[in-house]
């Protein structure tokens, strides 16, 4: 499948022709500068949790491509609220079968409000199943022992794992999320956009080599094949 790194924790993502695109941040990002708001497709847009970092971009990107926002209940809500009707709500643990594969929403430790202060529900990330292959994105999450269960639950190809650490899992856990998931095949996400996500690319790559895993830390606007 083809995917496209439109920097911090937004990738595109095409299946069964469709077109996937994660936690759209790109406005706000200085190192997503030369990325073009109004050329990204998109017919769903996932999305993990609340914070500004992950939705900002939603509204442009909605509003032009009439996408189907899927998230939790309470951030399909806000969305709807505000004109974007064409939502998929979900929760913990439930999936659903898109036109382009299987989507479960999967659990995250981490926080989640909305821009507004809103509630935006607990945060969560999510399994993906295609017939083109199988794989996990993360969201923002600690490292936790429910990763186990979706290893256990799924056979999946790859995994799109936070990394940049204070906010997120630092590089040594996704690593130990990426054998709890069943993957040895990773690509980083939520690193570098602010000071306190900033990582040594060689030191992370050198250590995910010396753990007999393949990391990819995509550029921002890199397209690549999985
Ligand atoms: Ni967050
Ligand atoms: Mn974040």
């Amino acid at each position: 499948m083809k995917i496209t790194f439109y920097g911090h924790a937004c990738f595109g993502i095409e299946l069964a022709g469709k077109h996937i695109l994660f936690d759209p941040f790109i406005t706000g990002n200085q190192l997503a500068k030369d990325i073009d708001l109004g050329s990204i497709p998109a017919d769903y847009i996932l999305l993990s949790h609340g914070h500004q970092d992950h939705v900002l971009d939603v509204e442009a990107i909605a509003h032009r491509t009439g996408a189907t926002i899927v998230s939790n209940f309470e951030i399909v809500s806000w969305f709807g609220a505000k004109g974007l009707s064409n939502g998929h709500p979900m929760n913990h643990g439930g999936s659903w079968k898109f036109d382009f594969g299987v989507v479960k929403y999967v659990n995250a430790v981490h926080s989640s409000v909305l821009p507004d202060g809103n509630y935006g529900g607990n945060p969560g990330g999510f399994v993906i199943e295609s017939e083109e292959g199988n794989f996990y994105y993360s969201g923002d999450t600690a490292l936790t022992y429910d990763m186990k269960l979706i290893g256990e639950s799924h056979d999946l190809d790859f995994a799109i794992l936070c990394l940049g650490d204070n906010f997120t899992m630092g590089y040594k856990e996704a690593s130990r999320a990426a054998e709890f998931v069943g993957v040895s095949r990773v690509i980083g996400m939520h690193f570098d956009t602010f000071g306190y996500i900033k990582i040594d690319h060689s030191q992370v790559e050198d250590y995910f080599i010396s753990e007999g895993k393949m990391l990819k830390l995509p550029e921002v606007g890199e397209s690549f094949e999985m």
